[in-house]
């Protein structure tokens, strides 16, 4: 029975929320199905990401996340040139073949013009070299164009869920938390050329399995290049807290993404996958599970360790008390570990990106 479904070339939302629910050997299947279409496709590699988280000031208020603007308990920074420059250094010269620069959202002409001296400056250093990923949120169409002029290659930007209704009730109801804006803005990454990459958060508050089978359809028909997805972790300092009681347990959200990131990779066979942080939060070997039945990207982080207790976006969240070059170490252990191999100065872009085009 599940075979045949895992066997077809399609999946009908009805087989994905067959496929969200087995369990014991069906579930098993799933895991090896999904784990051998990686190897088929993608082979045995990891790619690394340094993240660079530039700066926890974010001018949007999520229901959920740990830094939004009025949350008055967080120590707001911005990562100085300087600080981010030797970070994309270190990876450049520990070969980690690509960065991914994140932040809290600004929209200015300040902040436009400071990536791009940024992005100037980074190609500078490595020699354009090394990839570089942006995460900085929604921004209107000709400053996603510069920054892709300017040499940023793929962009990041989670639509959190693919459910109009659930969305709104994660976000307050305005112009700047608009569900069909951020649809936009995904439209235009794909638009200018972008390797674009989406997301959604899993076991939040009010979402249904229904729901969840939708994301999967939306990344699907969207055609993403690259997914990140990871399961929502409750944080005390956000509105949503008071909706903790209604919550799957942790480690069912942590079996749910499981789920999804096998059932993407079967939907999806080419596309970048990523180990999300928030899946070691739950588990510590969270990110080598998910690395064996699908993912082929990792993250480690780079940020100045200084600052990293100030980017919580979640309770919990690993790496915290860590430097770049623990992350490092650590990252390749557990590559190791998870029986693949850490892919040095390589891209790694999206194969699925480089089929289309
Ligand atoms: N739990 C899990 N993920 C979160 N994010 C923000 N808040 C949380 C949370 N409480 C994710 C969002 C965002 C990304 C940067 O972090 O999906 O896109
Ligand atoms: Fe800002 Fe992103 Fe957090 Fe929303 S999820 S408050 S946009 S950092
Ligand atoms: Fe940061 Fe393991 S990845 S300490």
């Amino acid at each position: 029975m599940i075979n045949q479904i895992l066997n077809k070339t399609q999946f009908s939302k009805q087989d994905i929320l067959t496929l969200l629910s087995v369990k014991g050997d069906e579930r098993t299947m799933l895991f090896e199905k999904s784990a051998s279409i990686k190897q088929e496709y993608l082979g045995n590699k990891v790619y690394l990401r340094g993240l660079i988280e530039l700066s926890n000031i974010c001018n949007k208020n999520c229901y959920y996340c740990g830094i939004r603007k009025d949350n008055k308990k967080v120590n707001r920074y911005n990562l100085n040139d300087t600080e981010v420059l030797n970070a994309a250094k270190f990876a450049y010269e520990n070969k980690f073949g690509s960065i991914v620069i994140q932040s809290g959202e600004i929209q200015s002409e300040t902040f436009t013009k400071r990536i791009l001296y940024l992005l100037r400056k980074i190609n500078e250093i490595s020699q354009n070299k090394l990839g570089i990923t942006l995460s900085l949120g929604e921004q209107n169409k000709e400053v996603y164009k510069k920054w892709f002029e300017a040499g940023a290659h793929r962009y990041l930007l989670r639509i959190e869920t693919s459910d109009r209704n659930l969305y709104h009730k994660l976000h307050p109801n305005n112009d700047l938390h608009s569900y069909d804006k951020r649809l936009e803005a995904l439209t235009h990454l794909k638009e200018i050329g972008y390797q674009t990459g989406t997301g959604v958060m899993i076991g939040l508050p009010y979402q249904t399995l229904d729901s969840l089978a939708d994301d999967l359809l939306f990344m699907k028909h969207f055609d993403i290049d690259m997914c990140g997805m990871g399961p929502y972790i409750e944080h005390a300092d956000t509105p949503l807290y008071a909706n903790r009681d209604a919550l799957l347990p942790v480690k069912e959200r942590f079996e749910m993404t499981m789920k999804m990131v096998a059932l993407l990779r079967i939907m999806m066979k080419d596309i970048n996958i990523a180990a999300t942080t928030a899946l070691q939060a739950i588990d510590k070997v969270g990110r080598e599970k998910i690395i064996k039945i699908g993912a082929n990207i990792l993250m480690p982080n780079i940020t100045p360790g200084k600052y990293r207790d100030s980017y919580t976006l979640y309770q919990g969240k690993p790496c915290t008390d860590e430097n770049a070059d623990d992350c490092k170490n650590c990252i390749e252990a557990r590559i190791k570990i998870a029986g693949a191999e850490v892919a040095y100065s390589e891209w790694g872009d999206s194969p699925h990106f480089k089929h289309k085009h």
